[in-house]
C-alpha cells in the first residue's frame, strides 16, 4: 500500500467513526454569498467535480458569479481542471433551500457580525445534523460569531485567501467548544480538493497568515511614514528578495538555513532583542502625508495600467509559481 492509499484508508476509518460527513460523503456543497470569496469557492468546488448550490440575495449576483467563473476557469484549467469533470451549479431561492440538501456549507456572506449571526440563526436548524458549516470570515472568531446564542459545535472557520480557486491555503480553526470531529471533517474535505490546510489549535484574530501580513504592512507603513523608504522600494524589497525565497521556504527556515549551526545558534548569537530596534509594535499614525505618499507610490507602480490587466498578470505569475513548487516537489510546508 502506498502513502496515498494509506492516508485515504486512515481518512475513511476516521470518517467512518466521525459523526460528520467527510470528503467521501460530500457531493453537494452549499455556498452562501457568491462575492469575491464565495464565488471563488464556487469555481474551485465545481472544478473539483462537486455540485454546488448557491444563495446570494443581491440582484446582480448571478451576472457577477458568471463573470467570476469565466475569469477563473482558464486558471483552474492551467492547474489541471478538466471540463468533463466539472460539477453542476444551481441557484436556490432562499438560504434555507440551499442548505437542506447540502453535504457541506461554506458561508461567505459580508463581514458584518449581525448579518452572519442572523444567517446562522436562519439556517442552522435546516442544515442536516451531520453537516459541517464553515465560515470564510477573516476577522471574526467562532466564539464571536456565536456569542449571542447557544453555541454550535459544528461551526468552524475555513478561512481562504483571495482568490480561493488559486491560493492554496485554508486556515481551519474553532472555539474551545467546537467539535474536533467537525474540524477534522473540514480539514479532510479541503485537503481532498487540493487545498493546503493549517489547522489551528486555538482561534486568534487574524489567524496566522493575516497576522503575519499585518506585521509586514505595519512595518512598511512605518518606513514610509518616517521617510526611510518609498512604497516602490518596499515592494521591490519584497518582490525581488523576500518573496522569491519565501515561495520555497518561510522566514523560520530562512533563518535556520542562514546560520551554519541552525536557528538555535542564531538565538545564542543575537540574544533575540536586536529586532526590538527594527520593529514597531504600534501602527504609524495615518496622517494625510502618509496616505499621500502611499497613494503616489502605488499609482507610480501601476503606471496607469488597467487594474484587471495587472490582476491577471499577477494571477499568471502565481500559477507559474505554484506549478514550479509542484515540479520542485515542495510540500505544503516548503522543502
Ligand atoms: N476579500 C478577501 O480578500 C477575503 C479573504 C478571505 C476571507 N474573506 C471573508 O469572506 C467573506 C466574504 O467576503 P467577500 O470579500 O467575498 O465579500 P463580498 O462583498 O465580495 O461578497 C459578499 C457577498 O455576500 C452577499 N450577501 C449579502 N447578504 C447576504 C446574506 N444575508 N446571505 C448570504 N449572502 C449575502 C453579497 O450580495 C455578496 O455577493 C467575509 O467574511 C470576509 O471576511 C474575504
Amino acid at each position: 500500500m502506498n502513502n496515498h492509499q494509506a492516508s485515504r484508508l486512515g481518512r475513511m476509518e476516521s470518517e467512518a467513526m466521525s459523526v460528520f460527513r467527510g470528503p467521501d460523503h460530500i457531493r453537494r456543497v452549499a455556498c452562501l454569498g457568491t462575492g469575491l470569496i464565495g464565488g471563488g469557492f464556487v469555481a474551485l468546488f465545481l472544478a473539483r467535480g462537486l455540485d454546488v448550490i448557491v444563495w446570494d440575495p443581491a440582484p446582480e449576483a448571478k451576472r457577477r458569479l458568471d463573470e467570476l467563473l469565466t475569469t477563473a476557469w482558464p486558471t483552474l484549467e492551467r492547474l489541471g481542471a478538466r471540463a468533463e469533470d466539472r460539477g453542476s451549479l444551481s441557484w436556490a431561492r432562499t438560504a434555507l433551500e440551499a442548505v437542506t440538501t447540502a453535504d457541506f456549507v461554506q458561508e461567505s456572506a459580508p463581514e458584518r457580525i449581525e448579518l452572519k449571526r442572523n444567517l446562522y440563526a436562519e439556517i442552522e436548524l435546516h442544515v442536516p445534523t451531520d453537516v459541517v458549516i464553515a465560515t470564510s470570515s477573516s476577522g471574526f472568531t467562532i466564539t464571536e460569531l456565536q456569542a449571542d446564542r447557544s453555541p454550535s459545535p459544528r461551526l468552524v472557520v475555513g478561512h481562504p485567501f483571495n482568490p480561493p480557486y488559486l491560493i492554496p491555503l485554508v486556515e481551519v480553526a474553532g472555539a474551545p467548544y467546537t467539535s474536533g470531529e467537525a474540524l477534522a471533517a473540514a480539514e479532510a474535505f479541503y485537503e481532498s480538493i487540493g487545498k493546503v490546510v493549517i489547522r489551528m489549535d486555538h482561534e486568534i484574530p487574524g489567524f496566522i497568515a493575516n497576522h503575519l501580513q499585518a506585521a509586514l504592512e505595519r512595518e512598511a507603513m512605518h518606513l514610509v511614514a518616517e521617510g526611510h523608504a518609498t512604497p516602490q522600494q518596499i515592494d521591490a524589497a519584497i518582490v525581488q528578495a523576500l518573496a522569491p525565497r519565501w515561495t520555497a521556504i518561510g522566514p523560520c527556515m530562512v533563518r535556520h538555513m542562514a546560520t551554519v549551526a541552525g536557528i538555535g545558534a542564531y538565538f545564542e548569537r543575537f540574544h533575540l532583542g536586536s529586532e526590538r530596534f527594527l520593529s514597531h509594535v504600534e501602527p504609524p499614525k495615518f496622517t494625510p502625508e502618509l496616505i499621500q505618499a502611499m497613494e503616489e507610490g502605488c499609482r507610480a507602480m501601476s503606471a496607469d495600467r488597467d487594474k484587471a490587466a495587472l490582476a491577471s498578470a499577477r494571477d499568471r505569475m502565481v500559477i507559474e509559481t505554484l506549478l514550479a513548487q509542484r515540479r520542485a516537489g515542495l510540500s505544503g510546508h516548503g522543502i
